[in-house]
């Protein structure tokens, strides 16, 4: 379990997070919207421990780690990966090569062993084709789907996410969120899932956590969001018009295959 408790932080001269209370249960998928400049990168960032909380407490599993030094720190990181929001691939590495490069630098396991579970991340994505292609012969959204068989492959307990369908388009937004989704529905791992569209928060959790103004605004079902009268959720509301008409689209090929296991185990 992921738990914010009343976590508190400035940056510059602004109160970025004024008292956060946020779960994230074992196996969830956790979704928190927010406008732009809200503090979703924010929130992940305390989640890796880039940055400290000036007060408040954030536990991770059973431990409390707004006290920990950062050789604990690394420790609590080894069970996690990160998807960034441009997808952050090294350039003048090939898929199969970035897919494997955490594996790689830790130098535990075996070259066959990094090459399966590359494999079963790529396929997982379905992009085994692509192994020996350079990023650079990937469009956005293919990209996007490395960046999550490269979080795959380390086997951690906590995916982060950081604007998964961010400059997407609507058919690759709807493939990277049945990824999310199998991979929910698989179990065994924890997802946060940052994003200002709605579109994406609705697939893949039936509830939100809304972030606005240094708070959770509001923290629960589409139901009761489509209540609410609050105008930061109002304001990720409207974008959502066009919505319904996306149903359905996407790649036939990554929606139709057969829920594979997660690729590799743990780390
Ligand atoms: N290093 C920093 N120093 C001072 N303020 C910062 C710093 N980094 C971020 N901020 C501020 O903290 C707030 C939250 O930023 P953050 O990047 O977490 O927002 P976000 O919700 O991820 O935005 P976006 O949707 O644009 O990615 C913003 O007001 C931003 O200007
Ligand atoms: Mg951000």
């Amino acid at each position: 379990m992921i738990e914010f408790s009343d976590v508190w932080l400035r940056m510059g001269n602004h109160d970025t997070f004024k008292g956060i209370n946020l779960r994230v249960w074992p196996g969830g998928t956790r979704v928190i919207l927010g406008l732009s400049g809200s503090g979703k990168s924010t929130i992940l960032k305390l989640m890796l421990g880039l940055i400290k909380p000036d007060r408040g407490t954030i536990r991770i599993g059973d431990r409390t780690v707004t006290s920990m030094d950062e050789q604990e720190w690394q420790t609590v990181r080894h069970d996690m990966s990160m998807v960034f929001q441009g997808s952050a691939l090294f350039d003048s590495l090939t898929v199969g090569e970035n897919v494997g490069y955490r594996l790689r630098e830790e130098g535990v396991h075996q070259e066959a062993a990094i090459e399966q579970r590359v494999s079963r991340s790529l396929c997982f994505v379905g992009l085994e084709d692509t192994v020996d292609m350079m990023p650079s012969d990937l469009s956005g959204g293919m990209k996007k789907r490395v960046a999550i068989a490269r979080a795959l492959a380390w086997g951690p307990k906590i995916i982060l996410y950081d604007e998964p369908t961010g400059g997407l388009d609507p058919a690759n937004s709807l493939m990277v969120s049945e990824l999310i989704l199998r991979l929910h529905k698989q179990g065994g791992v924890s997802q946060v899932v940052v994003t200002h569209d709605l579109d994406i928060a609705r697939r893949v959790a039936v509830r939100f956590a809304i972030i606005n103004d240094g708070t959770i605004v509001f923290d629960g079902k589409e139901e009761e969001l489509r209540r609410s009268t609050d105008p930061s959720v109002l304001a990720l509301l409207k974008p959502d018009a066009d919505v319904a008409g996306l149903q359905g689209e996407g790649n036939g090929r990554i929606l139709q295959e057969p829920t594979p296991t997660i690729p590799g185990g743990q780390a």
